[in-house]
């Protein structure tokens, strides 16, 4: 687990863009204050990809139901906040990775931590 090269940071905008970073497909894009940031490309809520997806403040919004999950920890936003204790706390988190840019390039770390 390190720190891979995932995209051109030219190419990074505000909808989710799938890339393979060391076998590991995810999706990159930035939050409104323009940080990278990369998630798994799956949505829990039925398995479906992501790609596409755009970016609401620093929220990743799945197109295919317009779950929302934070692009930092992965935790789910909506509907987990409407929902009653016991529903929301079924709901599950996607996988968040730690971003970085340099060199003109979005580096992703591919562990969880380090
Ligand atoms: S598959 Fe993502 S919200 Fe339903």
């Amino acid at each position: 687990m390190s720190w891979e090269r995932a995209a051109r940071s030219e190419d990074v905008g505000r909808v989710l863009h799938r890339v393979d970073v060391g076998g590991h497909p995810m999706l990159v894009a930035r939050t409104a204050d323009g940080d990278a940031i990369a998630v798994g490309p799956i949505c829990p809520h039925q398995n479906k990809p992501m790609d596409g997806g755009n970016v609401y403040g620093d929220e990743v919004d799945c197109p295919n139901h317009h779950y929302t999950y934070d692009a930092r920890t992965g935790e789910n936003g909506y509907p987990k906040r409407v929902f009653p204790a016991r529903r929301a706390a079924a709901v599950k988190p996607i996988t968040a990775y730690r971003t970085r840019e340099a060199d003109g390039w979005v580096w992703v770390h591919t562990g969880s931590s380090g």
